[in-house]
């Protein structure tokens, strides 16, 4: 397993925007595109600001930048992942518009879901979604994405998008699935600071409870899983981890 710390939020930052950019630059040259999928929380502010200082000038006219589970919220609302995406880093971007496929928060749940399917089949119209780079987060609950402990979504293994009850939040969501999160050629986990110790360590060396702990049903088919975490993230890991 690919653990990587880091002492800080900025140096994490800076190592998953410069790996970011390595990705981008090798999908461009060998397939002429890079997918990447954004994750929504606030861990991934500090990155976007990064790659917004200093990924300016990447060619993003041939990036597709999507996004791995959103509120059921419109895009303007400060809880809407593509509102956050916008403010830290897409409005810093000369990225034409229609290479940003946000998921439309502002729909019903299940129209938003079907309607995100049917953009990403415009795109994958072959197979399963293969994304160059999928960056989720860490919930202290063990969700990643939008999948949460013991609900449905868990346990599709058919739809690339499901609008997911929340019980426990009281909210729907929009997610990517499992199956298309494990078809990434890369799943970057970030997960900084120490209410996320608990987690992770049990994510990372816990026994496998995918339905308590759905981040364990993460680990890609045929691709890379690397984990960016600071100091106070792994504090309970042990040295070897
Ligand atoms: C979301 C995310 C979610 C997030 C984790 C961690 O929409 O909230 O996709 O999975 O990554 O909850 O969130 P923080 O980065 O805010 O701790």
């Amino acid at each position: 397993m690919d653990i990587q710390r880091y002492p800080t939020l900025d140096s994490l930052a800076a190592a998953a925007g410069e790996l970011f950019v390595e990705l981008a630059n090798d999908a461009m040259t060998e397939r002429g595109v890079f997918h990447v999928a954004l994750s929504g929380g606030s861990t991934p502010r500090a990155i976007h600001l990064w790659m917004a200082q200093h990924a300016y000038d990447l060619n993003w006219s041939k990036v597709q930048l999507w996004f791995g589970d959103e509120r059921c919220v419109p895009p303007d609302h400060e809880d809407s992942n593509y509102k956050m995406a916008r403010d830290t880093l897409l409005d810093a971007l000369d990225i034409p518009p229609h290479n940003i496929h946000p998921m439309r928060g502002e729909f019903t749940p299940t129209q938003a879901a079907e309607v995100y399917e049917s953009d990403l089949r415009g795109a994958f119209p072959d197979d399963l979604p293969r994304f160059d780079l999928v960056f989720l987060g860490l919930g202290e609950d063990g969700h990643t994405a939008s999948l949460f402990p013991h609900t449905d979504a868990l346990l599709e293994n058919e739809r690339w998008v499901v609008a997911n009850h929340v019980p426990q939040l009281g909210v729907w969501r929009i997610t990517l699935t499992a199956p298309v999160l494990n078809q990434a050629r890369v799943v970057a986990f970030l997960v900084t600071g120490e209410k996320k110790a608990e987690a992770l360590n049990t994510v990372l060396n816990g026994e496998y409870h995918p339905d308590d702990t759905p981040a364990q049903m993460i680990h890609p088919t045929a691709g890379r899983e690397v984990w960016l975490v600071d100091e106070q993230a792994a504090q309970k890991l042990s040295d070897e981890s």
